[in-house]
């Protein structure tokens, strides 16, 4: 059974990655992150990964930390945000090293993947602060897919994002 206190411990716990991922993709570009440098003739992160986005995603990811700091009036809910917001910019950028060893292009979707890498990553640092219990855990890896796929399509649609995926 889902109860309200696993979507409201769920809501707690990722909404920062949430934040840090759309915002990186909102507001990003610009110098890339691997400063457009090759490893072994393939790009190592490439142009989808910028300096932009990575600090604007970690600003804004980690300051919705102060509602939800004010409303459960608990400190480690600040820095669960900064960790999450900062494992979930990592995630992708671990996944987008991958995606080009394995000869991706910037920007091909890579199912599951993509939908996934940067809550994996929020969820690993975050656990430095909090592990999340099993059902939360279990909740965001169902949700977050359909969370993810609806916005970027709304994105696209809206022409905020390059690819709706
Ligand atoms: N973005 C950014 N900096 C980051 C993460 C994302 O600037 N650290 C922006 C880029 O404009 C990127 C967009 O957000 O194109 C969407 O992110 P994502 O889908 O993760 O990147 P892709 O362009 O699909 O690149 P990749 O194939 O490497 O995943
Ligand atoms: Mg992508």
């Amino acid at each position: 059974m889902i109860g309200w206190e696993i979507i409201i411990g769920a809501i707690f716990y990722i909404s920062p990655a949430y934040i840090a991922n759309s915002s990186a993709a909102l507001f990003g570009g610009d110098l890339p992150i691997d400063l457009g440098k090759n490893w072994r003739g393939k790009r190592i992160l490439g142009e989808g990964k910028t300096y932009r986005g990575f600090l604007t995603g970690l600003i804004l990811g980690s300051l919705v930390g102060i509602p939800l700091y004010l409303i459960s009036n608990n400190f480690e809910i600040l820095v669960l945000a900064f960790l999450v917001s900062l494992g979930a910019l990592l995630g992708d950028i671990v996944a987008s090293f991958f995606k080009r060893r394995i000869g991706l292009e910037r920007g091909s979707p890579a199912p599951i993947l993509d939908q996934l890498d940067f809550v994996m990553g929020a969820v690993v640092l975050g656990s430095l602060v909090r592990v999340p219990g099993e059902s939360v855990f279990i909740f965001i890896i169902l949700v977050t897919p359909i969370v993810h796929l609806t916005s970027n399509l709304l994105g696209y649609s809206l022409d905020l994002k390059e690819d709706p995926w």
